[in-house]
């Protein structure tokens, strides 16, 4: 039996009806053990939440089944939730059916959605929603070193990293899912971290990595995709990407701390990184390309294949992502909330830059 405590009394049990047991000296939101094994059920005021890794390779990750909108209210169970978020990185929510309104309220469960800050009032819509979309007619298209072509495809990355202020997370919900390709990739850099040879941990302690926002993947220079071109820019991009002066470089840390439980995360994203702070040489891209060939190894990542009625939830401040891409003439929408809060540890390289606010929710 795992016990999995919050500040509440909810009730855990593993593989059977019985030896429930009540979990109720724990700070807040603080899991004491994993739910790495087995299938758990969490019991709060005659509710029930399923909850099981999702797959047995993985040190992160978790589904919830039969949970229904209603059962979101409770406190205990919301609890529960923020603690299972936090221990594992990554939540599906399965077969909850929602809307708008819903996606919301789960996310509120963990913080705050964020409003884009330049949201034109006048767009149809919940504020609190950002479309995520591929559009076969303009949006983006890159071509691979094979010649295959992919639209809406985004390399490894942690959202907001070319930004001083890191948001804690978010959640993602289907509206169109394309027959082919669209799955989200995540990798979890406190495995990541927890892995790394002893001496690459010594090299790295203390060090600094520099970024800037640059929507073209094709101009990354550590984690390079072999023989990358951008086709065709969406239109969004490009209007984004007309006012670079908005794009001061920013820096922040290659470890820190996980605030709630004091694990140590790999916080290093390939796309926008520009090179480690103060070790602008040939020694220093090095290193940094070992890191990064650590952090995104493909055989620690889990790619979700999206279905209608799922939500994801990721800890954006230690679950790195990508998305795969769908065939060219294929469409793909989704829907992401973000959830605010700050993580405290970036920085803008010079203090009196300032940052264009349409960047603080985009990728
Ligand atoms: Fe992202």
């Amino acid at each position: 039996m795992i016990c999995f405590a919050t500040s509440g009394v909810v009730f855990v049990e593993l593989s059977g009806l019985s030896d429930l047991r009540a979990c109720s000296d724990q700070p807040a939101g603080r899991p004491s053990a994993t739910f790495a094994e087995g299938r758990v059920l969490i019991r709060a005021n005659q509710m029930e939440l399923h909850v099981r890794p999702l797959s047995e390779n993985l040190a992160f990750g978790s589904i919830v089944t039969d949970i229904d909108i209603s059962s979101l209210e409770d406190a205990q169970v919301r609890r529960a939730l923020t603690a299972l978020w936090i221990d594992r990185g990554l939540v599906v929510f399965r077969g909850l059916e929602t809307d708008e309104a819903g996606h919301i309220e789960l996310s509120s469960i963990f913080g705050t959605p964020e409003i884009h800050p330049l949201r034109d009032p006048a767009k149809p819509g919940r504020a609190e929603l950002s479309d995520i979309r591929y559009d076969s007619v303009f949006g983006e298209i890159y071509e691979f070193g094979d010649g295959s072509r992919r639209g809406g495809w985004l390399p490894w990355h942690f959202d907001l990293v070319y930004v001083d202020h890191i948001n804690h997370g978010g959640i993602l919900r289907p509206i169109v899912v394309p027959e082919d390709g669209g799955e989200t990739g995540f990798i979890d850099q406190i495995a990541a971290y927890d892995s790394l040879p002893d001496r690459l941990k010594q090299q790295i302690e203390g060090l600094e990595v520099v970024y800037r926002f640059d929507i073209d993947a094709s101009h990354q220079r550590f984690g390079v995709t072999p023989g990358l071109r951008l086709l065709r820019m969406d239109p969004r991009s490009s209007k984004l990407m007309a006012n670079p002066e908005g794009f001061p470089e920013v820096v922040h840390p290659l470890v820190f701390l996980q605030p709630e439980t004091g694990r140590k995360v790999l916080n290093v994203s390939p796309w926008f990184a520009l090179g480690i702070e103060g070790m602008e040489d040939v020694e220093g891209d090095v290193l940094l390309e070992d890191v990064i060939a650590h952090a995104t190894d493909e055989s620690r990542a889990y790619y979700h294949k999206w279905v209608a009625t799922d939500l994801v939830l990721w800890d954006n401040w230690r679950m790195m992502h990508c998305a795969r891409g769908v065939p060219a003439g294929s469409d793909r929408h989704m829907q992401r909330t973000t959830i605010v809060g700050d993580y405290g540890q970036g920085r803008l390289r010079d203090a009196r830059a300032i940052i264009n606010d349409a960047l603080r929710v985009n990728v």
